[in-house]
């Protein structure tokens, strides 16, 4: 199991995932699994894979965004998840969203890979220069709350989401 950067390589996993996500409620980190329905990521697989590396590099972000690198965690031949690692906080990342958000699909969830993604991520995060990383999760949010806890996230406090209305527990971790 490991990161890796996007590749069509995971072309058939990925999008057997997307098929999963868009059966679900999307929250603010899965929404990006309904930027295309089903049939179009299988026709621009490969603009889509462009696209998400152009993102690393900085380009085509939307106003306001901060450069990211994203990876996927597999297993095998299996896509399970993503994580992204952004390289330094905004006025909206400090309060909401953190340094770091990930993803487990929805038929491994609850098998270990959420608290793997986050391990495996901290280490990129310390190569990227950064030194106390911060993540949040909603109030909610019991699966990534113990994530985060598992890989020593210290509670800083609860801040309020009024785009959600569900407040945010910002916990920090020192590399
Ligand atoms: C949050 C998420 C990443 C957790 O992934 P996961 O693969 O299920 O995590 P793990 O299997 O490592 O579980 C970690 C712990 O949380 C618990 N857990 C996971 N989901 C849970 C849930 N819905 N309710 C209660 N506990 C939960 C697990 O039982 C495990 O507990 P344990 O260590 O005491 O045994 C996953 O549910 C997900 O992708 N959700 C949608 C996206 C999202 O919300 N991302 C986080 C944004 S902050």
């Amino acid at each position: 199991m490991h990161l890796v950067l996007p590749s069509v390589e995971y072309k058939k996993s990925f999008i057997e995932a997307v098929r999963e996500f868009q059966e679900e409620e999307p929250n603010e980190t899965t929404r990006r699994y309904f930027k295309y329905s089903v049939p179009e990521f299988e026709a621009n697989f490969d603009t889509y894979v462009q696209e998400l590396k152009a993102e690393t590099l900085g380009l085509g972000l939307p106003v306001g965004y901060v450069p990211n690198t994203l990876y996927w965690l597999t297993d095998g031949d299996e896509y399970i998840g993503r994580v992204t690692v952004r390289h330094r906080l905004n006025e909206h990342l400090e309060s909401i969203g953190g340094h770091i958000g990930y993803d487990i699909r929805p038929s491994r969830r609850k098998q270990g890979y959420g608290s793997k993604i986050l391990e495996l991520a901290l280490p990129k995060a310390k190569e990227l220069g950064i030194k106390r990383v911060l993540i949040t999760c909603d109030e909610t949010n019991l699966g990534s709350r113990r994530v985060i806890e598992k890989n020593g996230g210290v509670f800083e406090n609860k801040v309020p989401n009024p785009e959600t209305g569900i407040d945010k527990l910002r916990y920090w971790i020192t590399l």
